[in-house]
């Protein structure tokens, strides 16, 4: 489903004359079939960057990102929009949601965006909505909504386009530990369900291990734990 072949990744010296930050280097690395996997690691060891070159939001130095049978990064930007929005699902650390839109419209967007009617979109967004338990909040705006609920929310908009890909950035790292059980709980019920690929980050290994696979982002290479 997800692979990703001698990828490279660097950020721009702060200042010129100073080496570039090698993030990972010819990383090579695979998720089969629809399994949840979990991302560990230490704080800048870069699995927030690996997370954001596998869901197309940063170009890779090298190397080559494939999902399902396309290469991410040979796409053209036009093409990539495109795909992530039908593809791809990303849930960030905090919501990122669209603050002057409500819940139901912030999840019917990405809907409307892949061409689907403004009515119709509302309607799955709707479902998805209650799927997270949150009719009661379809129009509340992000503002006027807690941490847990915005978080489930934005795991709503993920889905909206049904992607196979759903990759998640520490998504419960800013909820207290009852939510956060919560939001994890809803995230495996529904890569289940929707038979999703889910890689999910995040620095905490109690939350890892309820993925079936485990792997740990170390000087630039990932390498399974074993439980
Ligand atoms: N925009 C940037 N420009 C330069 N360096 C960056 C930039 N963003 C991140 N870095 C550096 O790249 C490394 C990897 O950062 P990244 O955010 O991917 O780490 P992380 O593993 O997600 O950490 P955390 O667990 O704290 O979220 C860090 O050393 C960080 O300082
Ligand atoms: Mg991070």
């Amino acid at each position: 489903m997800l692979t990703v072949h001698q990828l490279t990744y660097r950020y721009p010296p702060a200042s010129p004359g100073q080496p570039p930050l090698v993030v990972f280097e010819n990383l090579s690395w695979a998720v089969e079939g629809r399994a949840a996997a979990a991302i560990v690691g230490a704080s800048g060891v870069g699995k927030s960057t690996l997370l954001h070159v596998l869901g197309g939001l940063d170009a890779p130095a090298a190397g080559e990102v494939r999902i399902g049978s396309t290469s991410l990064w040979e796409l053209s930007p036009t093409e990539r929009a495109r795909f992530r929005n039908r593809s791809i699902g990303f849930v960030f650390q905090f919501h990122h949601l669209l603050p002057e839109f409500t819940a139901l419209e912030n999840v019917a967007l990405p809907m409307r965006m892949a061409g689907v009617r403004w009515d119709e979109s509302c309607r799955r967004a709707r479902r998805l909505l209650e799927r997270v338990g949150l009719e009661q909040r379809q129009h509340h705006l992000p503002a006027e909504l807690s941490g847990g609920e915005s978080q489930r929310v934005a795991l709503a908009r993920a889905l909206a386009n049904a992607p196979p890909l759903l990759l998640a950035d520490e998504p419960t790292g800013n909820l207290d530990e009852r939510t956060a059980a919560d939001v994890l709980g809803l995230l495996h019920e529904l890569q289940r369900d929707q038979g999703l690929t889910l890689v999910l980050v995040t620095h905490d290994s109690r939350l890892a291990a309820t993925c079936q696979q485990v792997w740990r982002l170390e000087r630039g290479q990932l390498t399974p734990v074993v439980a």
